[in-house]
């Protein structure tokens, strides 16, 4: 639980994690991290990330002079494609996390990172979770996607590859490029809240870019405290869709179960390589406090 917010300390989460969001609360300081924050975002993302997800932060007006009411965000993503965001005390349990997604709500945190701190998180906060996150859930397709990732949760659970379905979500939802006419996007949320990942994932020579394969990302370990080794690229959202919702994931977790893991800095048979990448920043020790965690 984030200590430095006594609005999370006083409640009593319900039972499915939620508190309440309380956005009179939020103090001047706090509404000012987030506009600091989204005006730098907006500077690094032109040109990097995917055009959906500019769309999205218009339709639900998220740069409104602060930290989004999340019952007005709501009434707007609602009407759009049914889902809405709710606010949890900290991280929570896989199952509490996969039965939200699969009925159509996203968890965000209440707190905001300190305006000192603009770079270093504890844990995905407020700015990342709506920023980075919720601007795609306006996007049908992926709204679609969204939820039939929660619906896949018990599915894993049942087969006892969790850790598999894991990774998928890290390397589409938080940090998944696409191709677009004008040339490759961010779409992932890790990447889009965080102002050295927008450039890094995109520009450095250290990692790799390789097509999107499903059973090839299930079987990839990641990063959790660091910018990534390798970045998976998508044509479409729907590509993602028909890869994962219309497919049985019964006979591919029967395969990928004992199969080994591909280390994160793999190119491996099969893959569909953008760029070799020269591993150099990884290589060198990384640098862990730069990276936002997500
Ligand atoms: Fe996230």
């Amino acid at each position: 639980m984030p200590v430095n917010d006594p609005v999370v300390a006083e409640q009593t989460p319900a039972e499915d994690h939620t508190i309440e969001q309380r956005w009179e609360k939020y103090s001047r300081e706090e509404h000012e991290v987030w506009s600091t924050l989204y005006e730098r975002q907006m500077k690094v993302l032109k040109g990097r990330a995917a055009p959906e997800h500019f769309k999205g932060l218009e339709l639900l007006n998220l740069n409104d002079g602060g930290i989004p009411d999340f019952r007005r965000m709501n009434e707007k993503l609602h009407a759009l494609t049914g889902w809405e965001v709710v606010t949890v005390h900290g991280l929570i349990p896989n199952d509490v996390f996969f039965d939200h997604l699969a009925n159509r709500r996203f968890v965000s945190g209440r707190f905001i990172r300190d305006a000192d701190k603009l770079d270093y998180l504890p844990e995905p906060d407020i700015f990342h979770d709506v920023f980075g996150h919720v601007p795609l859930l306006t996007q049908p397709v992926f709204a679609d996607y969204m939820q039939a990732y929660g619906q896949g949760g018990a599915k894993a659970a049942k087969h006892g590859t969790i850790e598999n379905l894991t990774r998928l979500y890290w390397y589409t939802v938080e940090f998944g490029l696409i191709n677009t006419p004008e040339g490759r996007r961010i779409y992932g949320a890790g990447i889009v809240s965080s102002q050295s990942e927008s450039v890094f994932s995109l520009d450095a020579r250290s990692p790799n870019r390789v097509h999107f394969d499903l059973e090839r990302v299930m079987r990839t370990d990641y990063r959790y405290d660091d910018f990534q080794q390798t970045y998976f690229v998508i044509d479409s959202y729907d590509e993602l869709m028909d890869a994962t919702a219309k497919v049985d994931f019964d006979p591919i977790y029967e395969r990928i179960k004992p199969a080994p893991d591909h280390k994160a800095s793999d190119i491996v048979e099969g893959d569909r390589v953008y760029t070799r990448g020269t591993q150099e920043y990884a290589n060198a020790g990384g640098l862990p406090k730069q990276a936002d965690p997500v």
